[in-house]
């Protein structure tokens, strides 16, 4: 009865429908926006206002369904936000004023819903950003007020999920924890009643240890194919935290935004406080599908040129590390036209003088030329590449300063550090404060500097190997809380500059591996390295968990000497993503070298279903003697089939077939193996194979993982 007149007084009910799913908003009888329903959509939407009904509220408890919980006042959940109002109240109320709702395209729509606290003037708005075909959602909120003085924002999340219990079966996190060349290591648990908080503190490198993507799972984990899983992760290359509240009536909140830790933002009259985006997807057919959804919308939306082309390169940092001059980079060169590669890329020890970057601890800072190693510079270099018909592409870290650099003599000021304790180093080096605007002008004119002298320079890998530690800013001054989100939008502005003047050029995103793989950065980026570890039987993992989230185009792969597999086994798993090389290729022999080059001869052809088609996992690493993975081209005409076999003990080996997914069931396909090694047979026998797609994904295909087959590409083309 209650609910019921609850629902007579004027009640508002905003569903925010994409092609396949629905989150309703609804307010209660006290105004307060409560978000009652994230799922799949419903054919009648005035059945919508209805659903609230459903659910015994837990008013009393003072457990509730807050779309943003703000503190110290009604809910007595986890907050969204928590502030310090102006007089020094702590108290935050939020009731609903009013929304809009407008078509940014076909395909994109933005609600925002404004909120106010009825004692204070203080204002709360609501950004969702739909995708319609892709079903992913971007939440921001934008935070403001007219009182009279600062207010201090002590946790200002970016959004406030309410997932609704309904079985007995839970909601079940995945998460993922790492390090140095151990990124992406999955864990996947029921989560009990409390909260469970996974959070980044390290300030730069923000996923070293810790990653924001997760993956909810509902009422039981689901697979590949089947089951409820939200996908969400923060848009922010900083700390974060994302809370997991299951609250007493079983239902789960979720809380993500800017980790608040040490983080207070005093916020003044007038100005607007903006949060990243919290970005999410929902999926009632599995976690295949959900990964589809996100890597066609970061294609379509997020990353640079993400329906464009990328280069394949040879790169020099395993081959020399700091150990290199003009004359061996001119064997480098030659090499990488011999290989058959678009581009060469020049890593770490380049530059400095007074401090020469011959290796890890010192020179980071002074972006000149060394000129011992490179008496004629980098124009040259450039110059002798396109003479041997390849590109040219250098490694910066210009967001760090060795103390053995002229910079930190320089400017001791642009550098994080506490004045009053001893400095504390992560590989050598110190972190710049990109929160002071002329250290912004700083790294945006490393960047500038180095295309305006060199306008054919044709890619850049962005490297950043150090965590703050000491925060302190001597820009900031008494704002010392600001550190960590002034850095990042530091970062942000000087990333924008750099698109803003070369909208194309692309840009390798690097973080000592992948410490820092997010699409707040990654919007600026082309590419990133998901991890110094290219061991392939190792980087098979790597790349199967990366892939949940990040499409193939994104993922730089280079063939090294990393591992004890075959040069077989080490190009075929580079070839699952954007390819690249990092081996001395005159140690190559004959047939290894004739083996890339053919390879790349096939990658050529394929590149485009990897790089743009649907992403099938089809056996997992962590259940399976092989691995197999597909990519489909979106006419379901061509696809590439990988398997590798990652259990070495006797007999292992695929001995069943591997069902394929996402082929048209009434196409033939011809099967053929590609990436032989010279003198090797096919698994599949002499001739090629061609099965109708219904056979291929009823029956399967065995690849014939075995000791003797570790690694087998199969390719299919429609006929
Ligand atoms: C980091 C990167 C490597 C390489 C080195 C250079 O570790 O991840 O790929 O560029 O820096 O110092």
């Amino acid at each position: 009865m209650l609910f019921a007149g609850r629902a007579a007084a004027q009640q508002v009910t905003i569903p925010v429908e994409t092609q396949h799913n629905a989150i309703v908003l609804q307010t209660d009888a006290e105004k307060h926006l409560n978000m009652v329903y994230l799922g799949a959509k419903l054919a009648n939407t005035a059945e919508y206002a209805g659903i609230s009904k459903m659910y015994k509220q837990a008013d009393d408890s003072g457990v509730q369904n807050d779309a943003y919980t703000p503190s110290g006042s009604a809910s007595l959940g986890e907050p969204a936000i928590t502030v310090t109002h102006a007089d020094g109240n702590k108290s935050l109320n939020l009731t609903y004023v009013s929304h809009t709702v407008s078509k940014v395209d076909d395909d994109i729509s933005l609600l925002v819903v404004t909120m106010k606290d009825p004692a204070y003037d203080f204002e709360v708005k609501l950004y969702y950003k739909t995708y319609f075909k892709e079903d992913v959602t971007e939440q921001w909120s934008v935070i403001k007020h007219n009182e009279k003085g600062i207010v201090t924002l002590d946790k200002y999340a970016s959004a406030n999920l309410n997932l609704k219990g309904n079985t007995t079966g839970g909601f079940w996190l995945k998460q993922y924890h790492g390090n140095w060349a151990m990124e992406m290591q999955p864990e996947e648990a029921r989560l009990t009643h409390g909260i469970k908080t996974i959070d980044s503190k390290l300030g730069t490198r923000a996923n070293l240890y810790e990653h924001s993507m997760f993956a909810i799972s509902m009422d039981k984990p689901a697979t590949e194919d089947e089951g409820k899983v939200l996908y969400g992760a923060m848009e922010w290359s900083g700390n974060f935290r994302i809370d997991f509240e299951l609250d007493v009536a079983n239902n789960l909140k979720i809380i993500a935004g800017i980790n608040n830790a040490a983080s207070e933002y005093h916020l003044k009259p007038g100005v607007e406080f903006t949060t990243p985006a919290f970005l999410y997807t929902y999926s009632d057919h599995g976690k295949g599908d959900a990964s589809r959804k996100l890597q066609s919308w970061a294609r379509q939306y997020k990353i640079v040129d993400g329906n464009g082309s990328r280069l394949t390169l040879l790169n020099n940092w395993e081959s020399t590390y700091f150990d290199f001059n003009e004359s061996k980079l001119a064997g480098l060169l030659k090499d990488t036209k011999k290989l058959g590669v678009d581009l060469f890329l020049l890593d770490d020890g380049w530059f400095g003088n007074s401090h020469p970057r011959n290796g890890d601890n010192a020179g980071l800072g002074d972006w000149q030329e060394n000129k011992q190693k490179l008496p004629n510079g980098i124009s040259s270099l450039v110059k002798e590449a396109q003479a041997n018909g390849v590109k040219f592409g250098i490694w910066i870290e210009p967001e760090m300063v060795n103390p053995a650099s002229d910079l930190y003599k320089a400017h001791p000021d642009w550098v994080i550090k506490q004045p009053n304790r001893p400095e504390k180093y992560f590989r050598n080096q110190l972190v710049l404060d990109l929160a002071n605007p002329k250290v912004q002008d700083f790294v945006f004119g490393v960047v500038d500097g180095l295309f305006t002298k060199n306008p054919d320079l044709a890619y850049i890998k962005w490297d950043c190997n150090a965590v703050i530690y000491n925060a302190y800013s001597a820009y900031l001054k008494k704002d010392q809380s600001h550190i960590y989100v002034d850095y990042v939008n530091g970062l942000y502005n000087v990333l924008k500059r750099v698109r803003a003047k070369y909208p194309k050029v692309p840009l390798m995103l690097c973080s000592g591996g992948g410490g820092r793989v997010d699409y707040g950065a990654l919007q600026y980026f082309t590419e990133f390295w998901p991890s110094d570890n290219t061991d392939p039987l190792e980087r098979v993992f790597i790349q199967w968990e990366y892939s949940f989230f990040y499409p193939a185009i994104t993922s730089s792969n280079h063939v090294t000497d990393w591992g004890k597999q075959p040069i077989k086994f080490r190009v075929d798993v580079a070839m699952m993503g954007k390819m690249g090389f990092d081996i001395v290729i005159g140690k190559l022999s004959e047939s290894e070298l004739s083996f890339c080059q053919s390879a790349l001869k096939n990658y050529d052809a394929l590149k485009d279903v990897i790089w743009h088609g649907d992403q099938y996992r089809l056996a997992s690493p962590w259940d399976n003697d092989a691995a197999s993975i597909m990519y489909v081209s979106d006419d379901k005409s061509k696809a590439v089939m990988f398997n590798y076999l990652v259990n070495n003990r006797y007999g292992s080996g695929t001995k069943v077939p591997v069902r394929l997914k996402g082929l048209d069931p009434n196409k033939k396909y011809r099967v053929k193996e590609i990436n032989l090694y010279p003198g090797a047979g096919s698994v599949l026998g002499k001739e090629d194979l061609t099965f109708t797609g219904d056979f291929l994904m009823n029956v399967g295909i065995n690849p014939g993982n075995s000791a003797y087959h570790t690694s087998v590409v199969l390719q299919l083309e429609a006929i």
